[in-house]
């Protein structure tokens, strides 16, 4: 969604509130925009296009200098993307200056109300009547301001308010929308997330809903919108630098792909115990009794997370036996489910801040369900509404296109699957086996990774094609969902991903001469349909990229191109056959010329229903 970095201290801020903003693009870049006070007067520079575009204006105008200050990037919800509606928007009042990441849903009647006051407004944004609605409240007191402006309001937000009557005062507050607030000495960063933070200190605390903070350069003072006051843990930010950085790589995206192996095995460090047959879930061990008598299970997610939440659905449903279905966490919100008894909702989400995962989550928890989260950022949202939960462990993944995030939400699942398993009907021996296979996923995607350069030379050859479908039965059905998702997010490619046996039912109709399928066929229970399938789509003069598992010498006679990955159980597959996808779909975009960690109108964290 939108990103937030602002600065109250001694330091001049224009530039490292910039450098923090670098940081949070991956959440919105269609526009950028900063302002500081500097002598009592507020400056307000901003414009369409990256945080790169804004630094070139600032040129433009020598610079804007301050000691307190805000700055934003934009992923446009209310308005287009012009400068007028790019943030900080100011009020015609008070003085005030403010930026936003949410939606203010009763915006119109505010702003109704507002120009009725005689209020003249220059943009479209619901931004601009939060601005203006704090700016009429003014009365000498910026912190009480918005508390009242934020008792009026419906909708989600996380904001950041100066006023050029209180030239050393930040307000923020936060609903729904993720905000923190790192604690330097004498200085303090209030940003969207910590990776804008931790280079200037490494301790932070993160707002509540509803809740306000009043940061001076001599301290800080949290409050509710009713300004009842409370007190925030201030804990040690988990990041560190090098995560966050490239590195010696082009891409975010290509870094995360290649970070699976490493990923995945501080996911599984300590939870599992091959020799017992036994895993270690610490994040649920309060609820084993509630888990083990699980009837029924909805996994909910959005995006990639929707399609590692699909291969958990036959995941679970196979190793433990309890009925299970993944579901749109937007589809589920609305369509008054069906919470039974002992129905155990797992959301799953990399972010943790997806409006319609934690819409979904919330509805089920009021129906009665036990609510998990399988989520990568500590503390975020679904994590602090979620009754227990596993995290994956995986490190910030900044690459708009989730890979790592992918990989250890299956990593997760396969866990959660094995542990309820072994808590119903699974033997030890059983469990034990699976365990040795899960711990030996990392060094076999290490295999995968070796052979780069021939997906990209494979790659190569299809990349001018604008039309691909991907196709796979049973657990790498879902693969198929995500591998196209990878290559339409990033190159802009149309692809279609589905079960390979629907094919013949519709989608057979698009398949023309060199037309690039994209087949799944390791071996496993339906690896014989599969091969029909390719056959099907072979003899109408479609090109073949099959992924299939090592040794299968025979599916070189149908395929174009094959993929190899390691043997494995069919239920772990996915997070092998999923790799060489992920790094197709990275070499269709970089050929093509895309900005592959930024892809054109999306944004990684999407936190407006
Ligand atoms: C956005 C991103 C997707 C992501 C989805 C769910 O749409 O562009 O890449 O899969 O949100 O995000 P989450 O943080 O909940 O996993």
């Amino acid at each position: 969604m939108c990103g937030i970095v602002a600065y109250v201290g001694s330091k001049q801020c224009a530039n490292l509130m910039l450098e923090g903003l670098k940081r949070l693009e991956y959440r919105g870049y269609d526009s950028a925009g900063i302002a500081t006070i500097d002598q009592g007067k507020i400056t307000v520079v901003k414009t369409v296009g990256r945080v790169a575009n804004l630094e070139d204006k600032l040129e433009q105008v020598g610079g804007i200098r301050g000691s307190i200050g805000m700055c934003h990037t934009r992923w446009a919800t209310h308005g287009g993307v012009t400068d007028p509606n790019a943030h900080p928007h100011t009020d015609d009042k008070s003085g005030i200056c403010l930026i936003h990441n949410g939606i203010i849903e009763n915006y119109v009647a505010l702003k109704t109300y507002l120009e009725e006051k005689g209020h003249k407004f220059k943009s479209q944004t619901d931004t601009e009547v939060l601005a203006m609605l704090i700016g009429e409240l003014y009365d000498g007191d910026l912190e009480a301001a918005v508390q009242a402006a934020l008792r009026e309001v419906t909708g989600a937000y996380g904001i950041v308010v100066m006023c050029e009557k209180e030239p050393d005062t930040l307000v923020a507050a936060r609903k729904g929308s993720p905000l923190m607030v790192g604690v330097g000495d004498g200085e303090f960063v209030i940003a969207s997330d910590g990776s804008a933070i931790i280079a200037h200190t490494s301790h932070a605390f993160t707002l509540e809903d509803y809740q306000v903070v009043k940061v001076t350069p001599k301290g800080f003072r949290t409050s509710t919108i009713h300004n009842v006051p409370v007190t925030p843990k201030v804990q040690q930010l988990e990041i560190e630098l090098e995560q966050i950085e490239l590195g010696s790589f082009s891409h975010f995206m290509q870094k995360e792909i290649f970070e699976q192996p490493k990923a995945l095995r501080n996911t599984l460090r300590g939870r599992t115990d091959a020799r017992e047959g036994k895993i270690v879930l610490g994040g649920v061990s309060n609820f084993a009794k509630q888990l083990t008598a699980t009837r029924r299970i909805v996994l909910t997610g959005q995006g990639t997370a929707l399609h590692a939440a699909t291969i958990g659905e036959y995941l679970i449903e196979d190793l433990a036996r309890i009925y299970s279905v993944a579901e749109y966490g937007s589809e589920f919100r609305y369509r008054n489910p069906i919470i039974e008894e002992n129905t155990l909702v797992i959301a799953v989400s990399q972010s943790g801040e997806t409006a319609d995962t934690l819409a979904a989550l919330i509805e089920a928890k009021e129906r009665g369900a036990l609510a998990l989260g399988v989520v990568n950022v500590v503390g975020s949202s679904i994590a602090r509404e979620t009754d227990a939960g596993v995290y994956l462990r995986v490190g910030p993944e900044i690459g708009v296109a989730s890979t790592k995030a992918f990989t250890g939400q299956v990593a997760v699942l396969t866990l959660l699957g094995l542990y309820l398993a072994r808590r119903r009907h699974m033997s030890g021996d059983e469990c034990s086996d699976l365990i040795r296979e899960l711990e030996q996923i990392p060094d076999k995607m290490e295999r995968i990774l070796e052979h780069d350069a021939k997906v990209r030379k494979v790659t190569e050859k299809y990349v001018d094609r604008e039309n691909w479908l991907f196709l796979g039965r049973g657990y790498n059905y879902p693969t198929a969902l995500e591998g196209a998702l990878k290559l339409k997010e990033i190159s802009y490619i149309h692809a279609e991903g589905m079960p390979a046996a629907e094919m013949k039912h519709g989608p057979i109709a698009l398949i023309n001469d060199g037309m690039p399928a994209v087949f799944i066929a390791n071996k496993g229970r339906q690896y014989e349909k599969v091969i029909s399938n390719i056959q099907e789509v072979k003899s109408r003069g479609g090109r073949i990229i099959a992924v299939a598992t090592e040794g299968d010498e025979h599916i070189k006679k149908m395929a174009d191109d094959v993929f190899y990955i390691p043997d494995v159980p069919e239920c772990l597959s996915p997070m092998l056959a999923v790799v060489p996808l992920q790094l197709m779909a990275y070499h269709a975009a970089v050929i093509r010329g895309h900005d592959v960690d930024k892809p054109r109108n999306l944004a990684k964290s999407v936190t407006v229903e």
